[in-house]
């Protein structure tokens, strides 16, 4: 942590931000950026601990984005925390928080959009049509108004960092993607922002979500075939009052498509509703 808190500079407008952006690179000063929706918890935080450790100046956004909400989900509801944010990232040594207004990011006429199909369809693109197409369009456009050398990005949304990779990828864009650990409360609950509108009751559930992943986690180390592990898993989720499992799936890392035979590294993926919470974890598993 620094301790020259004061020097936070909150930006509003693209063309703010550009102009800070190039001034710094200019000195010759590397950017690390951290996109956020805000509503920080030490999870996000450790994306911007490491962004500070490993560059001259951190950038972090705070956008609810509206493109990657579907009708039905809480676009609305979403908690918005700003100033409680603003000095979460000052402490945690962010150089600049970039909050632009909605009206900015998506002008009347706005039609431009970014699709990555292949990873975007499977797992979470089922029943969340059109949100990777939101996330990687806000995204690029973030990173043309950021310019940074680095983009932190969590494992916790792991078909995102699959996606926002691709499309780094695919279409040269000049930054490294860093792919940072899950972040969990005690009882291995993964941070996040959305853990706020579970009951008591339901965030008492936690530990059993945590052993049902462990348990088919583990039945894949020991070689299980993957229906297997995974009629485990979903059986002990499927087991949780209150639980509703979207899916519970074992993907190769890169493609994200359903692994035949247990090999190399693999990916645990799971969504689940408990109550009108939306929650979603994963593990890596290497055979
Ligand atoms: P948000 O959900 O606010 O998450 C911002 C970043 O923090 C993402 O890269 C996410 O993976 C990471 N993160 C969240 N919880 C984490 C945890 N427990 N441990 C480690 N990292 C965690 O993801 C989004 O916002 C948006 O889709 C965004 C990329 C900003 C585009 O709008």
């Amino acid at each position: 942590m620094r301790t020259s808190e004061a020097r936070m500079r909150t930006v509003s407008s693209p063309a703010a931000m550009r102009r800070l952006s190039a001034r710094w690179r200019a000195r010759g000063l590397s950017v690390g950026f951290v996109p956020t929706m805000g509503a920080l918890h030490r999870g996000h935080l450790s994306l911007v601990e490491r962004a500070r450790a490993e560059n001259d100046r951190v950038v972090v956004s705070v956008f609810v984005n509206p493109t990657q909400f579907g009708p039905q989900e809480d676009f609305s509801r979403y908690p918005r925390p700003f100033r409680r944010d603003a000095s979460l990232c000052r402490k945690a040594g962010a150089d600049a928080l970039y909050h632009p207004a909605p009206g900015v990011m998506y002008p009347p006429g706005f039609s431009t959009f970014v699709e990555i199909p292949d990873l975007s369809a499977p797992l979470c693109g089922r029943s969340r049509p059109g949100h990777f197409r939101g996330v990687a369009t806000v995204v690029l456009k973030l990173l043309n108004q950021v310019s940074p050398d680095r983009l932190y990005l969590g494992e916790k949304d792991f078909q995102q960092l699959t996606v926002l990779r691709r499309m780094v990828r695919d279409l040269d864009l000049p930054v490294a993607v860093r792919g940072c650990r899950i972040h969990r409360e005690r009882d291995g609950l993964a941070m996040s922002s959305r853990n706020a509108y579970l009951t008591p009751q339901e965030r008492a559930l936690a530990p059993r979500l945590r052993a049902a992943l462990g348990l088919c986690a583990a039945a894949a180390r020991r070689g299980s075939a993957p229906a297997a592990a995974l009629g485990a898993g979903r059986r002990a989720l499927r087991a949780i009052p209150g639980v509703r499992l979207e899916y519970l799936e074992l993907v190769d890392p890169e493609t994200l498509q359903p692994v035949r035979r247990l090999r190399g590294k693999m990916r645990l993926l799971t969504a689940l509703r408990i109550g009108r919470t939306r929650l979603i974890d994963n593990i890596a598993i290497k055979v």
